[in-house]
Order: C-alpha cells, then sequence, then structure tokens
C-alpha cells in the first residue's frame, strides 16, 4: 500500500492531482502534437498518417466529426476552423446519435472521429457504420494501436501522452491543435488559404506553447476568483464563434469534477432562455477575447450586468473597457481567432479544478464517471 503511494505521488511530480499535472503539461503536450509536422521557419507542415488521403480529405464534399464528451467539443472547435480555412462543409455528430439514425453517408464524405482513448464504444460504432458504408475514415486518437485508431484508414495520432485524470484536459488541446493542422493541410492542398495566412497562422501555432505557459502562470489569480465562488450552485459559460465550443468545454469540467450545474451557451442564445435565470447569485464565466464577435460579446456582458449577474471575464491582456464593466476579469495573451480555443480553455479548466479541490471533490476520479465508456 505504501510502496503504490509512493509510487502514485512519483508520478503526479510534485503536483496534488493528476488533473492539474496535466493542465500544466500543455505547453509541452501541444509542442509534442506539432513536433516534426510544423517548421513555420520552412513553411513547413507535413502530417505523416495522412499522406496517402490529404487528396480525399481535400476532395472531400463533406466531413463528419463523430465524438462524445470532450472530444466532441474539439469537433465542434475543429467545424470553424475547417470550414473557415478549407472551406469544407462540417458536421460534428455526438456518436451515440449518429450510429442509431442511420445517417446518411456517402463515398466522398470523410468521417473524423476523435477520441482520446481510442476506445469509447459509441465512437467506434459509429466509425464502423460509417466505414461499410463506404466513406474513409480519419482517426484522431491519443492512444497508439487502441481500436478506433485500427479502424481509421489514416489518422493522426495526438501526442498528449497518458492522460490520467478522468476529466480530459490535455488530450483537448492536443486534439485541438492536430485537427488545426489537418484543416490547415487541407486548406493548402485545395488552395482555399493564402500563403499569407498559411504561414502567419503557422508562425503562431509554435507561438502556443509559450502562450499556454504564460496563462499558467496566473493560476494563482484563477484560485483566487475559484476561492469566492466555490459555493455557488449553479454557473454559466457563454461565448461566440470558436469561443462557444470553449463555453461548452468550460462547463462541462465545472459539472464532471466539482459536481455544480454549469451550462454552456453560445452568448447571443442567452436572450432565448438562460437569461431568466440571472441574478445576483448567479456566476456568467463570459470568454470575450478581442476578436470578430468582441462587440457583440460586449453586449451580452451589458445584459447580464443589467440583471445583476457576476460576471467573471475571459479577455485579451490590457483590455481596460471590459474591466470596468464586471466583476473579475481573467487576462490571456492574444492570438490568431482561429487559435484562440488553445489559449482560452486554459483558465476554465483551472477554474474547475480549484473549485472542485476546495470542494472537497476527488479531482482524478469523479463519481460516477470513467475514463472511457466502453459500454454503449
Ligand atoms: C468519457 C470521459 C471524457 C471523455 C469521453 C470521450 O466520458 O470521462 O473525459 O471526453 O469519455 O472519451 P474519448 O476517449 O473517446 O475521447
Amino acid at each position: 500500500q505504501k510502496v503504490e503511494l509512493e509510487l502514485e505521488a512519483i508520478e503526479k511530480g510534485g503536483f496534488e492531482h493528476f488533473m492539474l499535472k496535466e493542465i500544466f503539461e500543455q505547453p509541452r503536450s501541444i509542442a509534442d502534437s506539432m513536433r516534426g509536422r510544423v517548421r513555420a521557419e520552412e513553411e513547413h507542415l507535413q502530417l505523416g498518417g495522412l499522406r496517402d488521403y490529404l487528396g480525399q480529405l481535400a476532395a472531400s464534399e463533406r466531413v463528419v466529426i463523430v465524438g462524445c464528451g470532450t472530444s466532441w467539443h474539439a469537433g465542434l472547435v475543429a467545424e470553424y476552423i475547417f470550414e473557415e480555412l478549407a472551406r469544407i462543409p462540417v458536421e460534428v455528430e455526438y456518436a451515440s446519435e449518429f450510429r442509431y439514425r442511420n445517417p446518411i453517408i456517402k463515398e466522398r464524405d470523410v468521417v473524423i472521429a476523435i477520441s482520446q482513448s481510442g476506445e469509447t464504444a459509441d465512437t467506434l460504432a459509429a466509425i464502423e457504420l460509417a466505414k461499410s458504408k463506404g466513406a474513409t475514415i480519419f482517426g484522431v486518437c491519443n492512444v497508439v494501436g487502441s481500436s478506433i485508431a485500427r479502424t481509421a484508414h489514416a489518422g493522426a495520432y495526438t501526442h498528449a501522452g497518458p492522460e490520467i485524470g478522468v476529466a480530459s484536459t490535455k488530450a483537448f488541446t492536443a486534439q485541438v491543435t492536430v485537427l488545426t493542422l489537418m484543416a490547415l493541410s487541407a486548406a493548402q492542398q485545395k488552395g482555399t488559404i493564402s500563403n499569407t495566412v498559411f504561414r502567419q497562422l503557422l508562425a503562431e501555432l509554435e507561438r502556443i506553447p509559450a502562450l499556454v505557459e504564460k496563462v499558467l502562470r496566473d493560476a494563482q489569480k484563477v484560485k483566487e476568483i475559484a476561492y469566492i465562488f466555490t459555493y455557488a450552485r449553479n454557473f454559466i459559460y457563454l461565448g461566440r464563434g470558436l469561443n462557444f465550443p470553449v463555453a461548452l468545454e468550460g462547463a462541462l469540467k465545472l459539472k464532471e469534477i466539482s459536481y455544480i450545474h454549469a451550462e454552456g451557451y453560445p452568448a447571443a442564445e442567452m436572450k432565448h432562455g438562460p437569461i431568466a435565470l440571472i441574478d445576483e447569485d448567479m456566476p456568467v464565466v463570459v470568454i470575450a477575447t478581442k476578436d470578430s464577435s468582441y462587440e457583440k460579446v460586449v453586449s451580452n456582458i451589458q445584459e447580464i450586468k443589467a440583471r445583476k449577474g457576476r460576471v467573471i471575464a475571459v479577455v485579451t491582456e490590457g483590455d481596460s473597457h471590459i474591466r470596468e464593466m464586471v466583476d473579475f476579469v481573467i487576462e490571456i495573451p492574444n492570438v490568431h481567432e482561429m487559435l484562440m480555443p488553445l489559449i482560452s480553455v486554459i483558465p476554465l479548466q483551472l477554474l474547475s479544478y480549484y473549485i472542485a479541490v476546495m470542494r472537497g471533490r476527488n479531482v482524478d476520479q469523479p463519481r460516477n464517471l470513467a475514463k472511457s465508456v466502453t459500454v454503449e
């Protein structure tokens, strides 16, 4: 027993929980997911596992992304990136819904299965179904040699390293990284991206690990906010565009490990329902970075403040405008809009972690949840 405990302490590398260790590993796991694939200076981008199938991806009429949980959220981020850069229509499906719906799949369709474990039963069944109907299957898995990785025709591994915490953190950012590389490769092959934007995105991608590092240095600030909201009973998370899936992911993290009810919403949808919930007891986390929807998000914040909601805003460094309007701000560095989820999700992971710890929850093994769901 004692030996086991000591071994676990070593594995946690000085962190109190695996989840915290994995959150702090992200500068490295993101870099590892790009290693050998991206060399911005040489304008080089190559995903070895895609080589023979890149033409098919670029020529596809439609991409269907399937996954569950956090992997499904990575798929939603990828939808924005693929459509914007490669101009391919994308649908993102819960694997469990897709497989039982007699879905319409054509031979020129590409199905991308996202799975950390590579063993999620619904995701595996979804790609087996799509495969039997003639679609080309790409896998984005973390576990090498896993069932989904073996069933796919092609794919690219996320090199996040083993993820032990049940709530997924570094696997998510690795998935988003690899999916971005896939979208960029497809866009380059199709000619839907200019050389300038291509070069700019590669250069910004290489900066991501350092920027994530920077956000992590402010963990203490997030911890202080967590302390204030430890006993909140509900939370709302809002974002627009690429930050909408990040809002969903932030809410999921909080639910999973702290057991606080939380909902993620696209900020503009708030007025179609959730706004009724807002009062002085309702914390609202708003991702309000300086991007194409900034002004709109600012109005959403005003709507919440007018109803006395308590706003925690994740903003771009130096944003003094929002600081004056809200209760708390968490600053994050600026980056190209397409890559923002890799940065904006970090404070939300930390927030859920600290709240769960303060509530005395079993962060690494939350009740009722499993790391990988191999039954349907
Ligand atoms: C479970 C885990 C989640 C994970 C989901 C999908 O619900 O608790 O953290 O996101 O399965 O798992 P996968 O291995 O397919 O990414």
